[in-house]
């Protein structure tokens, strides 16, 4: 059997890389900005096995141009929506993603997103590096209380159970909508309440997003739904930036509809500089770093590594999300 060959669309420090490059010829995309979309489809040429990014777009041209001897797409995330799985489902393909290791530390970033969003602590250093701050001011830059208020959680998997996990240390009431609403088993242990769509937009001082990017959830939170929150609400997302309709999101924030919003993910990524949600003062946004500390990340990449050798080895992948792709086989 000749050496699989395989393309890692991002740089990886190499301390990683010994047991791929001892087994694979590795082509390794040496730069922090991902490839240009004719260079990509150039670079997968005859290759074994892709390891891409959530910003690398793999579609049947990619899978086209990589050819027939490809064995596995390995995603370095948890989330795949930049990946065509049914197409690679159709050609047999197996999809790898990282899931699990990412889930307290984008937790604790959307935990962190909610407190500075509640206490304003952007717009509090903001003031102080602007020279604004001059006393102590009985009424200045007020925030809302997160101790006892309403904690909206839609979609409580993995990720969402373990922010109302932190919810719980600030007593705070936890309601969660979730199409897998009934008899969970934590949500009984914290006392969550699972309830309908509108009773959470009505309910939550704040709410936190955490549903996978799907055709269905596309958009989820737009005008409608914007319209029923409560005008001092916070609205969280750590998911994916197409969740949120961000021209409905900018005219509420701006009408005063609800109160603020912390994104960690922007339609598109990133987002421009002249987009008219960065020219408010009631939204916080961070460059999609929910799951960036050195810890995860090192999980992360070593989770889609063994991924993408399981996959050239013809191996079941640790992490699938396209299982079917191995149950064809056992017809
Ligand atoms: C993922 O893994 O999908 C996250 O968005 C990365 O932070």
């Amino acid at each position: 059997m000749s050496t699989p060959r395989v393309f890692i669309a991002r740089f990886i420090p190499e301390e990683y890389l010994a047991l791929v490059r001892s087994t694979c010829q590795v082509d390794l995309w040496p730069d922090d900005l991902p490839p240009p979309r004719d260079v990509l489809l150039e670079r997968v040429k005859g290759v074994d096995g892709i390891l891409s990014l959530l910003t690398d777009k793999i579609d049947s041209a990619v899978m086209d141009a990589a050819g027939s001897g490809l064995k596995v797409i390995s995603n370095c995330a948890v989330g795949f929506d930049n990946i065509d799985v049914s197409e690679a489902t159709r050609r047999g393909i197996p999809v790898g993603n990282t899931p699990g290791v990412l889930t307290d530390t984008t937790a604790d970033f959307a935990f962190a997103l909610l407190m500075a969003a509640a206490r304003r602590v952007v717009e509090g250093h903001n003031y102080v590096q602007a020279g604004r701050w001059k006393t102590w001011g009985l009424t200045q830059l007020l925030g809302q209380d997160i101790s006892g208020a309403a904690l909206g959680i839609i979609g409580f998997g993995r990720i969402g159970k373990a922010v109302a996990k932190r919810a719980m240390g600030f007593d705070m009431r936890i309601l969660y909508y979730d199409p897998m609403c009934e008899d969970d088993p934590y949500a009984a242990q914290i006392s969550a309440r699972c309830v309908d769509l509108d009773t959470i937009l009505t309910q939550s001082d704040y709410l936190s997003l955490h549903v996978p990017l799907y055709k269905d959830t596309y958009h989820f939170i737009g005008e409608a739904e914007l319209a029923k929150m409560k005008p001092t609400a916070v609205l969280v997302n750590t998911a994916r930036g197409g969740v949120v309709d961000p021209d409905a999101l900018y005219r509420a924030l701006r009408d005063g509809v609800i109160g603020y919003a912390a994104l960690d993910v922007t339609e598109p990524e990133p987002i421009p500089l002249d987009h008219p949600l960065l020219s408010l003062e009631n939204v916080l946004i961070a460059p999609h770093i929910a799951s960036a500390s050195v810890q995860t990340r090192g999980k992360m990449i070593e989770i889609a590594l063994a991924n993408l050798l399981a996959g050239v080895r013809g191996e079941q992948l640790r992490h699938c999300v396209n299982p079917q792709v191995y149950m064809t086989d056992l017809e």
